[in-house]
């Protein structure tokens, strides 16, 4: 049992977290890994409505008794989704744990307290991290410049941010992107952190809905199959190596705009990609850990063997190092 201040703060057993990701956090990933003794995420943006996401909130808590948490990603948008609405409905719907990411959580932040809910922030830079705890949250998820989605602008991966997140901050924290297996939670925690959060590994699952073309990509893929998009434009997002994804790069190097990369970049293209498994169908998003990604285990299997690979590694290994017989 790895035990920290983490699983403490969250009353989970195990500090693995299964991060939000858009079309792929549905009731039954999020279920199996809380299920296993982890904190499994319902990405509620992926529901068209808040009404739909409380029903998708009571398949899950169908599939088991333990805590299931729901992201809620707030970006800047020139036409956002009901932000208020889907913290109304997780709220109504008595989730306790939500995930925010995308900006500042300070204006959910008196609504969630004032009903109990605990927030992790995930963020990609200490002084995000830092304006997190000011305002309030419970913890923080800190993702370093390997992470799949968006990395932020600072290109700090996760071999410095994470301690130096431990170095400021006072609230627990998980350290996320580039995380797949008990090697890299035991490097976490070596470094500070009180857990880890993964996407990709997760992505890469039996109760994971995308296509089974996709998964079998992420098996094959290697660390150097990610592009780097939208960083003229300050947006950076880290996605799969494909024909989309390296036009995309292309055009925006040889001095375009969004405007000519929007069609490209299209959610819906994407939203096919893991729907109907064609791989070059739009932009899809995983990270540098697909190259540590080498099967398809069940989300459980997943949480009980990186923690007890973890634990191996932190009682045997690192303790032959440390044990007088070494020195
Ligand atoms: C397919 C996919 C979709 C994602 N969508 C979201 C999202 O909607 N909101 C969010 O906060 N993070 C999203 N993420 C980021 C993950 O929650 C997590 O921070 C990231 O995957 C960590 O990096 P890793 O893939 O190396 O573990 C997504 C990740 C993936 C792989």
């Amino acid at each position: 049992m790895v035990t920290t201040r983490l699983t403490e703060a969250l009353g989970i057993e195990h500090p693995v977290i299964q991060g939000g990701m858009m079309w792929v956090g549905r009731a039954e990933l999020a279920a199996a890994v809380s299920e296993a003794g982890g904190l499994g995420m319902i990405t509620a943006l992926t529901q068209p409505t808040p009404d739909d996401l409380v029903a998708e909130i009571e398949k899950a808590r169908a599939l088991t008794d333990k805590p299931v948490g729901v992201n809620l990603t707030i970006l800047p948008a020139i036409d956002p989704p009901p932000y208020d609405e889907y913290r109304r409905a997780i709220i109504d719907a008595g989730v306790t744990i939500v995930e925010t990411a995308g900006a500042n959580p300070e204006p959910h932040m008196d609504m969630f307290t004032a009903h109990g809910v605990r927030v992790i922030h995930k963020c990609t830079s200490v002084r995000h991290a830092l304006k997190a705890q000011s305002v309030g949250v419970t913890a923080v998820s800190i993702d370093g410049f390997e992470c799949a989605g968006h990395p932020g602008e600072d290109d700090v991966p996760g071999l410095v941010l994470v301690p130096a997140a431990a170095d400021r901050l006072t609230i627990p924290f998980t350290a996320c992107g580039g995380f797949a297996d008990g090697r890299g939670l035991a490097a976490a925690l070596a470094l500070g952190a009180d857990g880890i959060t993964m996407g990709s590994r997760f992505m890469c699952t039996q109760e994971s809905p995308v296509a089974p073309t996709v998964k079998e990509r992420i098996v094959a893929g290697t660390e150097r199959d990610t592009n780097l998009i939208f960083r003229q434009l300050r947006n950076t997002a880290r996605v799969a190596k494909n024909a989309v994804s390296d036009e995309v790069v292309e055009v925006l190097a040889r001095g375009g705009d969004f405007a000519d990369v929007r069609e490209l970049v299209a959610g819906r293209h994407g939203r096919k990609v893991f729907e109907d498994g064609d791989l070059d169908a739009g932009i899809w998003t995983v990270g540098l850990v697909q190259g540590l990604i080498h099967d398809v285990p069940a989300a459980g299997e997943v949480v009980r063997r990186t923690v007890a690979d973890a634990e191996q590694i932190l009682r045997d290994r690192l303790a032959m190092f440390a044990s007088p017989a070494a020195v």
